[in-house]
Order: structure tokens, then C-alpha cells, then sequence
């Protein structure tokens, strides 16, 4: 397929641009594509809203790229070149519209299936004669990368959230994906957070996939009962994991040298509309390790395995929390290499555990921190597995995974840059240095 010839903003475009406008709140992604008259022009004249890549299974060969329109068209197709190169190649995308909070989602969805690995593609959207700016699109090999690993971002605004996240962007340009923990939203029905969310991290998302973790917090309605997660099942297509249920709740994804492992910890959440979460979640669990072939095993999971004190609250003992019960031993069992939690939007890292005590044989555990405006001054009493804490109380934080084959290193940093925590994992001798 050629370069398309002059793009034009047709009577169509520019009605949904004007819509755009008013009903996404004026998003910067629109103003562009908003011209006063159909107009003959060589420059993009599309702008899809909240483009996003989404993490697959097989990283290096695959991707999902998803975006919103703001109303209903057939014919979105997804274009892709290897950097550089003239031949442009084209994948369909399905049209996965959705409506909740009152709001009809016109959202489009693409998978990419025949990428070369260690490569650096870009890619557009495609509407008829019009189309959007080109954006990178990179896989990788199996030598070294690093992510950035984002704790709970719930807000009630999302300034702070942008912020830490556009920092931290900026700061790891080397970053090859970001993780959110989960609890990404305050409330998981507001369509308003997740637009705010997705707007705070333009121009990251498009670049880098995303791997979310779902959260308690996602599947809150605006009643603050729990519901199925709507929202967070539609804007996030994660990778399959074979079940009809729970589809898109659990997954797993190989990146460079490590299989990475996303559970859900909500089972107590889902029980009344979906029961039998946790029970698949472990059978699914020991058949996916089973199969993974890479040097390093992962874990993310939003809901800690350690159960704290809180101050003024004698009758609430210091121990392991039901979630590190269930999923404790597995770790154990299916040798991971490290464990990252959330949900306490506290910063610890409590070294190397196997069975339920400090011993270098087990998995490293590094409850991840908070990255939203949503903070628990001073409610947690340490705990005695607890190796090293944040300084107190608690900012912002976000965390960078550094892994290559030999090793896996974590640093945890402040808003600022700076530095306050490092712990690195090395094959067969492992060691932790927080
Ligand atoms: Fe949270
Ligand atoms: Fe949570």
C-alpha cells in the first residue's frame, strides 16, 4: 500500500471534531484536526482520543493498539511501518464500542500479530482519506530492558498523577513499557477519572504499552458498591488467559528475559456477580509457569500478602494477609524472583521471603507505594518483615525494573528523581542490597 494521497478533512471529521470539543472537554488531542472549513492539506488531519498501546502475551512479535472516537464509523484501520521504511502495511480494527456511566464509548481496537522482534515500528490511525500522526512502536529482544512500575495513581484530581507520571517519563526515556498496579481510578464507574487518567498520560501511552493490574478501586460503582468492572475490562484488552469469566482479569506477558505474571486479587469483590476467582486464578496460575520458558519470573498484584498494625487499632494483628496466604506458597512453589504489591499506598521492601519468613531463597517483596493524591499519613506500624521504608510521610513515588539476564535490579525514586531505595536479584547467587 502507497502513501495516501493529499488527506481532507471531510463534512463528517470536522462534525466530530466540533463534538470532540464539547463532549471530551476540549482535549488537546482534537484541536488540531478542528479546522473552520474542509480543507486540502498534507499533515495528519485525525486525532483519535486516549490512543494507547496495550501489552500481549509475546511482546516482541504482537501488540494491541486501542483509541476512542467520539462517534460511531466503520472502516478504522490501523497502519504500521518499520521506521524508516516506505512500505506501510494495515490491520483492521474491530469496533468494541461500550456504554457505562451514561457515556457510549465509540472505541476501536487493532492487534498487531506479525512484528519482527528488536524493532522499531510506527504506526497510525486510518479513516478513509484521513489520518492520524505517526507514533512509535517498539518491541524487544532478549537482552536487557526496564520499565517503569507505577503504584495505586487513584486521585481526586489527577494533577499530581501527571505530573509524577510525565516526570518519570521523561526522566526513563529508555522506559520500553509502564505497569499501574492497580486501584488506577478513585471510583472504577466514573467516566470522568478515566478520562482525566488516560488525558494525564498523553503522549506515554501511545509510545510504550501499558500493563494494567486491576484494582479494588475498579470495581467500585458510583455508589461505591461492587459491580463488574466495566470501565477497566473495556479500556484495557490484556492479554487472554483462556477463560470466558475471568477474561481479561489475570494474564501473563513475556518481556526480554522475564515472564511477567498479573493476578487479581479481587476475589472478595467479584465473588457475588462472578465466583470462583481466586480457584481458576490458581490453576491457571501453575499451568502458565509451567509453560514459560524465560530465565526470570514476576509477579504483579494489587492487594499486599502482609497484613500491618494500625496505630490506635490494638485488636488488628501484625501478620501475613489473606491474599499472601493464598498466593505465598505458590510464589514459593513456582520459584518467582520478585513480588509487586500496592493497595497500602505505602513504600516497603522487605527483602527475600520463603515461607512466610526472611530467607534469600524466596521471592524479593517490594510493596510498591502510591502514585495518586490519595495518602495514609502515618496509619501503618512496620512491620517486622519490612527491610526498608519510605521516608515519612509519604510523597508520591514511582519505581523503575531494570532486568536483564543476569540480573534484576529495582529502584524506587521520588517525585524529584531522587533516589531512596535499590534492590538488585542475581541468578542462581541472589542478593538483595535494601
Ligand atoms: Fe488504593
Ligand atoms: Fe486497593
Amino acid at each position: 500500500m502507497g502513501e495516501p494521497r493529499v488527506a481532507k478533512l471531510n463534512r463528517r471529521d470536522f462534525i466530530r471534531g466540533a463534538i470532540g470539543l464539547g463532549l471530551w472537554g476540549g482535549s488537546s488531542l482534537w484541536l488540531a484536526g478542528c479546522g473552520a472549513t474542509p480543507k486540502t492539506a498534507s499533515v495528519p488531519g485525525f486525532f483519535p482520543l486516549y490512543l494507547r498501546q496495550i501489552i500481549t502475551a509475546d511482546a516482541a512479535n504482537s501488540r494491541v493498539v486501542q483509541w476512542q472516537l467520539t462517534g460511531e464509523t466503520d472502516g478504522q484501520i490501523l497502519e504500521y511501518r518499520l521506521k524508516g521504511r516506505e512500505e506501510i502495511l494495515s490491520a483492521p480494527a474491530l469496533n468494541e464500542t461500550f456504554t457505562d456511566d451514561g457515556a457510549t464509548n465509540y472505541q476501536y481496537t487493532a492487534t498487531l500479530t506479525d512484528l519482527t522482534p528488536s524493532s522499531v515500528y510506527e504506526y497510525r490511525v486510518r479513516d478513509g482519506e484521513v489520518f492520524s500522526p505517526w507514533h512509535d512502536l517498539s518491541t524487544p529482544d532478549n537482552g536487557e530492558f526496564s520499565c517503569l512500575i507505577f503504584p495505586d495513581s487513584q486521585s481526586s484530581d489527577y494533577h499530581d498523577w501527571r505530573e509524577l507520571a510525565q516526570k518519570a517519563a521523561a526522566r526513563h526515556g529508555e522506559a520500553s513499557f509502564f505497569v499501574n498496579m492497580g486501584d488506577i481510578v478513585d471510583n472504577g464507574e466514573d467516566k470522568g477519572q478515566w478520562r482525566a487518567w488516560l488525558d494525564a498520560v498523553e503522549g506515554i501511552i501511545d509510545r510504550m504499552p501499558f500493563v494494567p493490574v486491576m484494582g479494588n478501586h475498579e470495581t467500585y460503582d458510583e455508589n461505591w458498591k461492587v459491580r463488574l468492572p466495566v470501565a477497566y475490562l473495556n479500556y484495557f484488552h490484556a492479554p487472554d488467559n483462556d477463560s470466558e469469566v475471568f477474561a481479561r482479569y489475570y494474564y501473563s506477558f513475556d518481556y526480554g528475559a522475564v515472564h511477567f505474571v498479573v493476578l487479581n486479587t479481587q476475589w472478595e469483590e467479584t465473588e457475588e456477580f462472578s465466583p470462583g476467582l481466586k480457584e481458576a486464578q490458581i490453576a491457571w496460575l501453575r499451568e502458565d509457569v509451567r509453560q514459560s520458558k524465560t530465565p526470570w519470573k514476576i509477579a504483579l498484584l494489587h492487594k499486599d500478602v502482609l497484613q500491618y498494625r494500625i496505630h490506635n487499632r490494638p485488636e488488628r494483628l501484625e501478620g501475613i494477609s489473606d491474599i499472601g496466604e493464598v498466593f505465598m506458597p505458590l510464589f514459593d512453589e513456582l520459584n518467582f524472583d520478585i513480588v509487586f504489591t500496592a493497595h497500602l499506598h505505602t513504600y516497603r521492601d522487605r527483602g527475600h521471603i520463603y515461607n512466610f519468613r526472611r530467607d534469600t531463597q524466596g521471592a524479593l517483596y517490594i510493596l510498591t507505594g502510591v502514585a495518586g493524591n490519595v495518602r495514609y499519613p502515618g496509619l501503618w506500624v512496620d512491620h517486622a518483615l519490612d527491610e526498608k521504608v519510605a521516608p515519612q510521610p509519604e510523597t508520591d513515588n514511582y519505581l523503575t525494573l531494570t532486568a536483564s539476564p543476569e540480573k534484576l535490579t529495582v529502584v524506587c525514586y521520588l517525585p524529584d528523581g531522587s533516589e531512596i531505595d535499590r534492590a538488585e536479584v542475581f541468578r542462581k547467587e541472589v542478593d538483595s542490597l535494601g
